[in-house]
């Protein structure tokens, strides 16, 4: 029996991760570097600073920039970002989350958002769904961010439960080997693409009820 669920953010709640991949794209333009939505999904989960990292690598430019230089051109990317969720709103959560969401706070099952996003509580208050969630691992506190388990045990932990007893929900392949080897039972939230090693996949929560997870 599962107990609780852990969320991904981007690619999962919304799709941000449409709009992380356009500032990627512009910034890496104005560096020189061409990337795809093929080398995109390598990005999907992964720290800013250590995206840009991957993508100073793809062009061959990792010995390019200062720690100094590297940190000004992440905060660029983020200030592009930001800005382009300016109109972000809750008519941008991913279809069937708004009713997962309420079915579990009507079942009294915890929530919580395990995300490498430093602009996570920001875009959660937009969605208007902030209140739904009992805990959001600051991704500063983080020693290694996915597919390391860490961000998933201090999820699992936050709201008060073991591995074990908890569902993970990740559109990333980063994130799913996260929370393989946190433990955590996977749900794959595939669109596009697609997502190996989870328990099971779907296209969006519509697919998937509050009641048949916990059953797991
Ligand atoms: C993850 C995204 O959720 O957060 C990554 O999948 C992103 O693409 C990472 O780089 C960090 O986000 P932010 O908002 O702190 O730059
Ligand atoms: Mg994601």
């Amino acid at each position: 029996m599962k107990k609780g669920f852990i969320f991904d953010l981007d690619g999962v709640i919304t799709d941000t991760a449409k709009y992380h991949y356009l500032a990627w794209k512009e910034l890496a333009r104005e560096l020189g570097i061409e990337i795809d939505e093929a080398f995109n999904e390598s990005l999907k989960g992964i720290d800013r600073l250590s995206s840009l990292e991957r993508i100073l690598r793809f062009g061959g430019q990792e010995l390019a920039y200062t720690e100094m230089e590297k940190a000004a051109l992440a905060a660029k990317k983020n200030a592009q970002y930001v800005e382009l969720l300016t109109d972000l709103s809750p008519a941008d959560l991913l279809p069937g989350i708004a009713d997962f969401l309420a079915e579990a706070k009507k079942q009294q099952v915890p929530c919580a958002i395990a995300s490498a996003s430093k602009n996570a509580p920001m875009i959660l208050e937009k969605l208007g769904v902030a209140a739904n969630f009992k805990a959001i691992v600051d991704p500063a506190t983080l020693k290694k961010g996915k597919p390391d388990p860490e961000i998933f045990l201090k999820a699992a932990e936050a709201i008060g439960l073991a591995p074990a007893e908890a569902v993970g929900f990740e559109d990333a392949q980063a994130g799913v080997e996260a929370l393989n080897a946190a433990g955590i039972m996977s749900v794959g939230i595939v669109r596009d693409g697609n997502l190996t090693a989870t328990t099971l996949n779907v296209t969006d929560l519509r697919e998937i009820s509050v009641t048949e997870l916990l059953a797991y």
